[in-house]
């Protein structure tokens, strides 16, 4: 079946095309909103929400003329129904339901996380479940054991405070380097030396596979409020320090938890991290894991993902209903296979 998809969550907007291989991207288009948050610091969900409705129209449009096709030649859509920023998946759910009830097509209500879990699957050397999956976003940080194509999920580990991607940005913003601020930590560090900055290891796997980041957040401030704004070299250590500790962290926990399917997915927009990405593979093959890796374009949001979990329960026959709302929170653990 070709998809449609159409994510909208939070401060991205998206429309792809799929076609029936789950893996030919015919097009997509992604509007991002970096410009209209960053005076503010972070994501103003109101402001997100009212550029969407208003672009959605054209974000459509541009992905149909790429991909060379009318709106009629799509066979199904599939949306992002949440969890995510209430009006912003608002927007997206409304407008994929207006498509489907005008056309005749059948709709899904994608999970957000399900969308990222299912990136991996877009590419040509896609793992079989069972697989684990570490999933770091900017909301969330969950080790899952994926069972199947469509689930069943089973949650190993998550974080306990802050997400993965959220101590980024928020370290970002101490650092003065703007919002979002996980790609901008990561081109500093590459220039900056690992074991400049001593920080602490954050738990070491003993206690299960939770994660905890904000002790590490406080070392930030800490050192912010000591050193002052840190200038070229030092930030470029600063960076490279920080980043060390968190990717350790995280892959201390998920490469124990790899073992019992022998496969590790990294997915969500802090697995475009470049250290992140390097570490697994180091240190899951040191493990004897597979270790597969999106490209970095499907890591952070976008609708290639939506589209392509859609197509997985549309093609095993499942259907949404047209009275479908919208939910800002959702658990992975309770979608049905
Ligand atoms: O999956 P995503 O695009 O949106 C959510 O579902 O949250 O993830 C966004 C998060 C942000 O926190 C952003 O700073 C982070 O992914 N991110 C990165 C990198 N690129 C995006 N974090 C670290 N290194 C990167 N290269
Ligand atoms: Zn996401």
């Amino acid at each position: 079946m070709r998809v449609l998809g159409i994510e909208s969550s939070c401060d991205e907007l998206a429309a792809a095309v799929l076609e029936p291989d789950g893996r030919t991207l015919r097009a997509q288009v992604i509007h991002s909103q970096e410009d209209l948050h960053a005076k503010y610091g972070g994501i103003v969900p109101e402001v997100a929400s009212r550029d969407h409705v208003r672009r959605l129209d054209a974000v459509l449009a541009e992905t149909l003329e790429h991909a060379g096709l009318a709106v009629s030649d799509v066979d199904g859509i599939a949306v992002t129904r949440g969890p995510g920023l209430i009006g912003s998946l608002m927007c997206g759910l409304e407008f994929a339901k207006g498509l489907a009830l005008a056309l005749e097509r059948p709709l899904l209500g994608v999970h957000h996380l399900e969308g990222h879990l299912a990136s991996v699957a877009l590419e040509d050397a896609a793992p079989a479940p069972p697989f684990t999956a570490l999933l770091v976003s900017g909301g969330h940080t969950l080790l899952v054991e994926v069972r199947g194509p469509t689930g069943p999920y089973r949650i190993l580990g998550r974080s306990r405070d802050d997400a993965a991607g959220e101590a980024f940005d928020k370290t970002a913003k101490m650092l003065g380097l703007g919002y979002p601020g996980g790609a901008r930590i990561d081109r500093w560090a590459r220039k900056g030396r690992e074991d400049a900055v001593p920080f602490p290891r954050l738990m070491d796997g003993r206690d299960g596979y939770d994660f905890s980041f904000s002790g590490l957040k406080t070392h930030v401030r800490r050192h912010v409020t000591a050193h002052g704004v840190l200038a070229e070299q030092e930030l470029a250590d600063f960076c490279a320090s920080f980043q060390r500790c968190l990717v350790d962290a995280l892959l201390d926990r998920a490469v124990p938890a790899a073992r019992q399917t022998g496969r590790l997915v990294l997915v969500g927009g802090v697995a475009a991290n470049s250290a992140l990405r390097a570490g697994a593979v180091q240190r899951g093959r040191a493990h004897g894991l597979d270790v597969f890796l999106p490209s970095v374009r499907f890591c952070t949001d976008n609708a290639a993902m939506i589209a392509r979990a859609g197509q997985l329960r549309l093609g095993r026959g499942q259907r949404s209903d047209l009275r479908l709302s919208a939910t800002a929170r959702w658990s992975l653990a309770d979608l049905c296979p």
